[in-house]
This record gives C-alpha cells, sequence and structure tokens, in this order.
C-alpha cells in the first residue's frame, strides 16, 4: 500500500513565455495564495530561463514555487548555451525539470545523460521532475511498461529520494494532442511505476511522488486526481492560462 503524499501540480511553460506573461504567473501566485491555509498540494511554474529571476520576485510571497526545464549534468565549463543547476538557484528556482520526452526528441539526450542532469540537480539542492513515457508505437505494441522501467532504471540516480526527486509519467503520444490514456491506463502505469520505485528504494519509494502528464485539462483533471496512484499532474498547455491552471489545482481532492 503505497503512502500518502503531498500533491504537486506542476506547470512546464515550454518555450513560452516573456515578460509579457509575468502578470498571468501573478494571477496564477495569487489563486494559490487563496489555498494557502489548508492548500491540500504544492504548486509550481516551470519557466523558460530566461524568465526564473524574473518569476520569482513576481509570485515572491506566495506559496507558488518557479523551476526551471533543464540543466547541464557538468557543474560549469565550455558548453555554449547551457544552464547549469548552480544557475537556476542562483536565479531562485527550487525544482527542474529532467529528460522531458521533447528534450530526448529534440536533442537526443539519452538516460544516462538525464540521470546526469538529476545528479547535477541534487548536488544544487534543486528537486529533479524526471520525466519519462513512451511513444504512441511502442503502446501499440506492448511494451509501454517495458519502455518506462528501462528509462526508470536509467534515469533515476542513486540519490533519488523523495525529498530531492519527483517523477513523471508523460506518455509521448499525450503531449499536446488532446489524447490521454484510459484511466485505467494511468492507474495500471502509475502502480507499476510504484513498485518499481518501492523495489529500488524501498520504503523512500513509496513517497517519491508520481506525477501524470500528457492533455490534463480543467475537464479531466478531476477524475485523473481521483486515481490514487497519482499524485499530481505535469501540464503543459493548460499552465499557460491562469484560469485552466487554477481550475486543475480546483480538482485537487484534499488526500
Ligand atoms: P500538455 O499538457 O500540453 O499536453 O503538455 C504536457 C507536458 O509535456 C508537460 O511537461
Amino acid at each position: 500500500m503505497a503512502e500518502t503524499v503531498r500533491p504537486l501540480i506542476a506547470g512546464n511553460w515550454k518555450m513560452n513565455g516573456t515578460s509579457a506573461e509575468l502578470p498571468e504567473l501573478k494571477r496564477i501566485a495569487d489563486g494559490a495564495e487563496g489555498t494557502r491555509s489548508n492548500s491540500p498540494y504544492d504548486a509550481l511554474i516551470c519557466v523558460p530561463a530566461t524568465l526564473v529571476d524574473r518569476a520569482v520576485r513576481t509570485v515572491a510571497g506566495s506559496p507558488l514555487a518557479i523551476g526551471g526545464q533543464d540543466c547541464h549534468g557538468a557543474e560549469n565549463g565550455a558548453h555554449t548555451g547551457d544552464i547549469s543547476a548552480a544557475m537556476l538557484v542562483d536565479a531562485g528556482a527550487a525544482s527542474v525539470i529532467v529528460g522531458h520526452s521533447e528534450r530526448r526528441a529534440d536533442h537526443g539526450e539519452t538516460d544516462i545523460e538525464v540521470m546526469g542532469k538529476a545528479l547535477a540537480a541534487h548536488a544544487q539542492g534543486l528537486t529533479a521532475i524526471v520525466c519519462v513515457g513512451e511513444t504512441r508505437q511502442e503502446r501499440e505494441d506492448g511494451v509501454a511498461m517495458d519502455v518506462v522501467d528501462t528509462q526508470l532504471a536509467g534515469s533515476l540516480p542513486k540519490d533519488a529520494a523523495p525529498e530531492n526527486t519527483v517523477v513523471a509519467y508523460e506518455p509521448v503520444w499525450a503531449i499536446g494532442t488532446g489524447l490521454t490514456p484510459s484511466l485505467h491506463d494511468i492507474e495500471a502505469m502509475h502502480d507499476h511505476m510504484r513498485e518499481q520505485l518501492r523495489e529500488r528504494f524501498g520504503a523512500a519509494g513509496t513517497r517519491i511522488r508520481l506525477l501524470y502528464g500528457g492533455s490534463v485539462k480543467p475537464a479531466n483533471a478531476e477524475e485523473i486526481f481521483a486515481i490514487s496512484s497519482v499524485d499530481g499532474a505535469l501540464i503543459g498547455g493548460a499552465s499557460l492560462k491562469s484560469g485552466d491552471f487554477l481550475a486543475i489545482c480546483a480538482a485537487m481532492p484534499a488526500r
């Protein structure tokens, strides 16, 4: 039986957002503020690296945390255009997404590189949100769980713990498509992943938060959050609009 963990509702703004969107971020922070005293979840928005510093200042004093979307595995050095974990911390980030499928696809990131990024994040005190998920072809071929097992085993570092790691299951075919797996399939995958985490990390593995991501919207959040092995969501498109993001937050039941 998995322990109850505090849910996390995280937004991923991807390559969207300039200073013009800071007022929208402020509206998210203000909305999250309303639930501060008895909030049943943690809230986070992962903004483009250029916005982290201003985003942190924009939401200061609210319960909304700010994160980055990627970091390099090295501490520093000759990696033009890359961002280190220390830079994100310096800008005020609390978390960083690593191994998002868009980075795995666009930049050929491998599990071992993703593990290096998670380690770099941990070394700087950042929570690493490690993303895994199968393609449509892999699901049709019946190997979704095998693919996710391999990604989990290869991407999660030895030091992964509930305090420094979140895992996001994001089926590639559900991202930005309006498609989602059936509730049964989400539950089956999350239960399976929970078991993998428990086998590898023992009791701590039952407390690492497991998020679902891929076309989470206000219309489907409640039924997805009703799955007990879903500890929150990683939200792309619907996190860009304060109304949608806050409606998803409101769908999170007290646990
Ligand atoms: P969408 O919510 O737009 O499908 O994106 C999900 C995602 O990739 C979050 O990281």
